[in-house]
């Protein structure tokens, strides 16, 4: 568990946000190879607990969410895959969903957002999440807010280039 002083907190509305893909994540997804593909809450998740079974000493946190998450035998939100030429998952985010908070504002709920090491700095991270976003701004979500590790750069450096900002102190 992260001390909540090495936590950085951040906001971002989804009023006025285009709810379309624009041409640099579709380049990006073209130039990889990669296909991203949407579980919804209600659909198969066999192959998306095998990816995370099979990564779990990368994977540590999701494997413990499914493996909780399975012995309960909770509902899943909707988790989007990234999968390379040959068909398999290297990145993935999810299980995310929206609730409505005490003002009867709709707020996104992510769940979990990597991209397997062999992967990484290549703005599949990057791609992954803005579209993660749409989602959940397809589901009608008025904002998100999140924490992040302060010494978590790639993924801060990432949410702020969408648009995130500080919140509070
Ligand atoms: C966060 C994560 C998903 C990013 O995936 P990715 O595909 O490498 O991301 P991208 O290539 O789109 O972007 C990474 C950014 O971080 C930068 N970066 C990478 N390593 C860095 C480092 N050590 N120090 C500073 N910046 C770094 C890249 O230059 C890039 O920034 P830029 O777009 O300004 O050039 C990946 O690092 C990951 O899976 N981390 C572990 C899980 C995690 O932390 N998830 C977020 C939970 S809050």
């Amino acid at each position: 568990m992260v001390k909540p002083s090495k936590l950085l907190v951040l906001k971002k509305a989804f009023s006025g946000w285009p709810l379309s893909v624009g041409p640099a994540i579709l380049n990006c997804l073209q130039k990889h190879n990669l296909t991203i593909e949407i579980v919804s809450p209600k659909g198969n998740f066999d192959e998306y607990i095998n990816y995370i079974c099979q990564n779990k000493q990368e994977l540590k946190a999701e494997f413990a969410y499914v493996e909780n998450h399975l012995k309960k035998g909770d509902s899943w939100g909707e988790i989007i895959i990234v999968k390379n030429k040959n068909k398999k998952i290297i990145a993935s985010f999810g299980p995310n969903r929206t609730k409505k908070d005490k003002r009867e504002k709709k707020r996104a709920l992510p769940g979990y957002f990597s991209v397997l090491k062999k992967f990484r700095n290549k703005k599949i991270g990057n791609a992954l999440w803005i579209t993660g976003l749409k989602r959940m701004k397809k589901m009608g979500a008025d904002y998100i807010k999140i924490s992040v590790a302060k010494n978590n750069l790639p993924a801060l450096k990432i949410y702020l280039h969408s648009g995130f900002k500080k919140f509070g102190n």
